[in-house]
């Protein structure tokens, strides 16, 4: 035996010795507070009772031949089990806690069981090691199918790659933003999953991954819904304005050219005076720039010069244009092998992006300098439109924002995000303003 419990022993034979003395509730007390001791000792029940038994043996020993022994044991009954109780309170705390926890994982089981979202966890081998109900019910596979599996197995070729970057890094201990992948379910349909994961660890180390799945397809398939009906609305719109420009041109300019030479005739056989003649010379002038006008608007309302002559063409003229109307030197540049035709709704996005960015440039910039440039990188259209000028505080003009006006940034916006792309505006107060637009071509190779 150690030193310390020796000396438990030693307290507990001259306390059990007071006690029969007939010291009472005092040793009593002691009793209890050996017992806690042996408990904080690491010692067990059977030690203290193996120590009571040297110690009333001892007593017993020393005990005079008339004393009634049978009453010294009876009375060191009372004081063992004193010393015991804080071994069953002890045990007693031990059970509530152990039937609290027993509670609170039938809770927590309960909660996986019945959750909506999938719940799941991974071996660091990538094998599923656990999957709660509701997955049977989104993908009609039954949880057994997939058990020991690897995440892979059915997961969108083209999300492949993307979802082993992930899980690498989740083994490296990182917690990734949540993403979305595309699960092939048992009818061959596949779902869209928006993924919450994390690293499991145990004593620092990981030992798999968990994560909740959320199944968002029908989000997703609105999400393209209203995506395709917003394309359809630019697409009609465009066809509107192609209308639009047709009569213009093949309309009312015919008509006014044709007044135009009838006002020549008129002019050529008018025989009275002077001041008639200038009249009719004025009018024809101002004819003359009504045309002008009208054939302006007609080629901005469609535009015919990416029919006619492609992509860079058509951005390279609306630069010459700004310049020559706004008196800003501009540069146009075309980088990589920038095609001559892409699909028509680039085609158009691009030329309005640019033909709203090149107007703001005029309106508001006050630039000397501006360049337009469209690069063909990767699988990417970039077009980028900067100038010099006094810029703008972006998040004034957000707080500012009357509703129906100051909608150029907003309709550019929405044309890169109808294609897929990306789009940003880099703008400080006297700092010049910098539009990026990014297209990716995968979906629109023509
Ligand atoms: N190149 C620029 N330089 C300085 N300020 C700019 C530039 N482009 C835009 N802005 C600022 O951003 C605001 C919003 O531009 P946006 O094109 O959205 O609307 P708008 O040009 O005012 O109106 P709309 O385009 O509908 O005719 C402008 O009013 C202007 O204050
Ligand atoms: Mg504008």
């Amino acid at each position: 035996m150690n030193t310390y419990p020796a000396k438990i022993s030693e307290s507990y034979k001259i306390s059990l010795q007071n006690y029969l003395n007939g010291e009472g509730e005092s040793a009593l007390r002691v009793a209890y507070e050996l017992g806690r001791r042996s408990i904080t000792e690491e010692m067990s029940s059977v030690n203290l009772v193996a120590t009571h038994q040297e110690a009333l043996l001892h007593i017993l020993k020393e005990t005079p031949a008339s004393e009634n022994s049978s009453r010294l044991i009876q009375a060191s009954w009372q004081f063992l089990l004193e010393s015991l109780s804080p071994f069953e309170m002890t045990i007693r705390g031990y059970r509530e806690t152990l039937n609290t926890l027993q509670i609170s994982e039938e809770r927590y089981r309960r909660l996986i069981d019945t959750a909506r979202d999938v719940i799941f966890s991974l071996s660091p081998q990538g094998n599923i090691r656990s999957l709660n109900p509701v997955f049977e019910d989104l993908t009609g596979f039954a949880r057994s199918q997939w058990l020991g599996k690897s995440f892979e197995s059915r997961i969108h070729p083209d999300d492949l790659n993307f979802s082993r970057l992930i899980f690498q890094r989740i083994l490296r201990g990182e917690t990734p933003p949540a993403f979305e992948l595309r699960i092939e379910a048992k009818s061959g349909e596949y779902l869209t999953g928006e993924f919450t994961t994390a690293p499991q660890f145990e004593e620092g180390e990981v030992i798999g991954a968990f994560g909740i799945a959320r199944d968002v397809t029908e989000r997703r398939h609105a999400q393209e819904q209203m995506r395709s009906l917003a394309k359809r609305v630019v697409n009609a719109q465009e066809e509107e304005r192609r209308r639009l420009a047709r009569e213009l041109h093949d309309d009312l300019c015919q008509w006014l050219s044709g007044m135009k030479l009838s006002l020549n005739l008129l002019e050529e056989n008018l025989p009275g005076p002077r001041t008639l003649r200038k009249t009719l010379r004025a009018l024809k002038e101002e004819v003359n720039g009504k045309i002008g006008d009208i054939r302006r608007l007609a080629v901005s309302l469609r535009p015919s010069a990416l029919d006619d002559f492609g992509l860079v063409v058509a951005l390279s003229r609306l630069s010459e244009d700004c310049e020559r109307l706004h008196k800003i030197a501009i540069t146009f540049q075309a980088n990589g092998p920038v095609l001559e035709h892409y699909h028509h709704e680039v085609e158009t996005a691009l030329y309005r992006i640019t033909q709203e960015g090149l107007s703001n440039m005029g309106k508001h910039s006050r630039a000397s300098r501006g360049k337009v440039s469209i690069s063909h990188v990767g699988t990417s259209v970039t077009l980028d439109i900067e100038d010099d000028g006094i810029g703008f505080d972006k998040t004034k003009l957000e707080q500012q924002r009357i509703p129906g006006q100051g909608l150029g940034f907003v309709s550019m916006n929405e044309r890169t995000m109808l294609l897929g792309g990306a789009f940003r505006v880099d703008s400080r107060q006297n700092g010049g303003t910098k539009i990026h637009v990014a297209i990716p071509m995968e979906s629109y190779s023509q």
